[in-house]
């Protein structure tokens, strides 16, 4: 028998330490949520604590692999800002610790956060992916509708060699 987490669970707060925990672990091997291998921790912690704000104040939604105070997983669902977009939301923050990488966690998430944005009324979710990476193909492979690349609009390092492209997708939820 193989033990694992159970599923994710839609929680309304997060401690802000053990985002950035796992999200320091995520980005040291690499892992494309908005740092590079480098960056420092305390910046990686300045996020995570803005990222936790963001759900306490219920403007994010956050569903958790794992418990809460040690994660495997998360995702989060950022709803459109104003009356012209609020009937969407963006998925961001997609993560899953390396050790527990490729067992389906991140799938789960993905579907969970698609579930709880149809829960909500949301008819439509976005999210972004980091070119030169694996991502483009995983959510492709998962249903979502490539429906765009922004060239060069990823700063990873200087230099021309430091740019990467942004491949957005599309999911209609109704
Ligand atoms: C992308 C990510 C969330 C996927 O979660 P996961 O639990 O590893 O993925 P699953 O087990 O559900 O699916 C396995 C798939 O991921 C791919 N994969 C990506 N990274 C992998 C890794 N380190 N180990 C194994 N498989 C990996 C496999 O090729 C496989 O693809 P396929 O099933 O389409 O052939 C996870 O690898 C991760 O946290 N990556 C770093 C953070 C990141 O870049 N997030 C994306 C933000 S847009």
């Amino acid at each position: 028998m193989t033990c694992g987490p159970a599923g994710p669970q839609l929680v309304d707060r997060i401690d802000a330490d053990a985002l950035a925990r796992l999200w320091t672990a995520v980005t040291r091997v690499g892992g494309a949520v908005g740092f590079v291998e480098d960056t420092p921790g305390a910046e990686i912690r300045a996020a995570a604590q803005l990222a936790a704000a963001e759900v306490a104040a219920g403007r994010e939604q956050l569903l958790v692999l794992g418990p809460p105070a040690a994660p495997v997983g998360t995702v989060f669902l950022r709803r459109g800002a104003g009356p012209r977009t609020e009937h969407g939301a963006e998925v961001v923050r997609l993560m899953v610790r390396p050790d527990q990488q490729g067992r389906g966690h991140g799938t789960a998430l993905l579907d969970a956060a698609v579930a709880h944005a149809t829960t909500l009324g949301r008819e439509f979710l976005m999210l972004t992916a980091r070119g030169g990476t694996d991502l483009p193909r995983y959510y492709a492979a998962r249903g979502w509708t490539p429906v765009g690349v922004w060239p060069g609009t990823l700063r990873l390092g200087p230099g021309p060699d430091g740019l990467r492209d942004a491949h957005w997708f599309h999911l209609r939820l109704r």
